[in-house]
């Protein structure tokens, strides 16, 4: 090796160093806070449905499976998954964070958070690593008291990631988090505090979907859910073609090789921001964070979590919705008109169901520059209902 390609590889060893530092490895506590990792044992048991058309192998599969669903539908192209559910049994390991204050108050930490994520993003997306005292609401609730609990979904992080994209889907995360409410109302993964007193669930798009679909499922799983970026009737036409989708393992091999071609992620930055942001209301460093520290999805994720459940008029604790003014992923780009219906109908049972409308912000709620007032909701709207 000459001494310029030694140079050069030193120098691309330290470069690699910096991108995983930045890219959230080095994981994050808030420093008012006592964290404890998990790696959780799930099974799961639920009907699913089944990939039914061409699985690609490259990005020319990909984007004309994309151009073919984004279609009006009076070319009368089939669907891409089964109408009629099959039985799925899986096993998963998923790895998990509880946090609670250093120094509790009044009690508060016996209510415990159990947030998910949405697509795009693991754990992360709430304990931001990144400008945490802006962007962290792990760390903004600990300070009002509350314990969360937070985790990577299947198939993202630190979590099993061998079920396949076409396969990996809605239902199943449903189960999971469900089996992870349970263990966690149980006492189980709440390290010091023991049995919590209430278990709120709080989600981010994907996340709030299968919140959603869990209460509507077993109303008695949690005591107050806690939605943002979640809509029902104002997803544009462009929604999935503005992804810009790419195989995920071809986009960066070093990473997610070990994943199926049915796991994709956006093309680039542009379309990062074309989706989850609204200028000028992030900053160029904050979309960077999000984009180096992205995770890869599931196709079958993106195709099924319209097709759950939403109708939780069983469900009587407190629900709050709350979205981003600007939010183009479920709300063509301006939610208001589109947020309240029928999100006010399916939980016509809560004993306390408001729905807010945060300016200034679009779907990526946690990394717009207000993502503060939009914690201050979510924790003002849990206190004034008893938690
Ligand atoms: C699978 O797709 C084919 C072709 O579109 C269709 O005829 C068939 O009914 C589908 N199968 C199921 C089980 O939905």
């Amino acid at each position: 090796m000459s001494i310029p390609s030694i140079l050069l590889s030193l120098l691309g060893l330290a470069l690699c160093a910096l991108v995983e530092a930045h890219s959230g490895k080095s994981t994050y506590y808030p420093p008012r806070a006592k964290c404890v990792e998990y790696l959780i044992p799930v099974s799961v048991s639920t009907p699913v449905l089944v990939w039914n058309t061409t699985k690609w192998e490259d990005n020319y599969g990909l984007v004309d499976y994309v151009s073919v669903d984004s279609t009006r539908v009076d070319a009368g192209f089939p669907g891409p998954v089964t109408t009629s559910p099959e039985p799925y049994t899986g096993s998963f390991k998923v790895a998990a964070t509880f946090c609670t204050p250093k120094h509790p108050k009044n009690g508060r930490e016996k209510t415990v958070l159990l947030a998910s994520h949405g697509l795009g993003f693991d754990r992360g997306y709430w304990n931001s690593a990144y400008e945490p005292e802006k962007y962290n609401f792990v760390q903004f609730a600990i300070d009002q008291g509350y314990s969360v609990f937070f985790y990577d979904r299947i198939g993202t992080g630190k979590s099993s990631i061998g079920l396949s994209g076409f396969v990996n889907q809605g239902a199943i995360q449903v189960k999971v988090l469900g089996s992870l409410a349970s263990l966690v109302k149980s006492g189980k993964y709440t390290s010091s505090i023991g049995t919590p007193k209430s278990l709120v669930l709080v989600g981010h798009s994907f996340g709030s979907f299968i919140s959603n679909a869990l209460v509507a499922e077993s109303p008695k799983s949690a005591d107050a859910v806690i939605l943002t970026g979640i809509a029902y009737a104002g997803v544009a036409a462009t929604t999935n073609e503005a992804f810009d989708l790419h195989v995920a393992s071809l986009q960066n091999p070093r990473k997610w090789s070990n994943r199926d071609p049915g796991y994709v992620t956006w093309g680039d930055v542009y379309a990062n921001i074309n989706t989850f942001f609204k200028k000028p209301l992030y900053t160029v460093g904050a979309v960077e964070f999000t984009d180096a520290t992205k995770q890869p999805f599931a196709i079958a994720e993106l195709v099924t979590v319209g097709l759950l459940n939403f109708d939780a008029s069983k469900f009587t604790g407190p629900a709050l919705y709350l979205n981003g003014e600007f939010d183009f992923l479920i709300c063509g780009g301006y939610c208001p008109g589109v947020a309240d219906q029928p999100a006010r109908t399916f939980f016509s049972g809560s004993r306390n169901f408001q729905t807010r409308i945060q300016p200034n912000t679009g779907h990526g709620l946690n990394f717009h520059k207000n993502a503060i007032d939009s914690y201050t909701i979510i924790t003002d709207f849990l206190q004034s209902t008893g938690f």
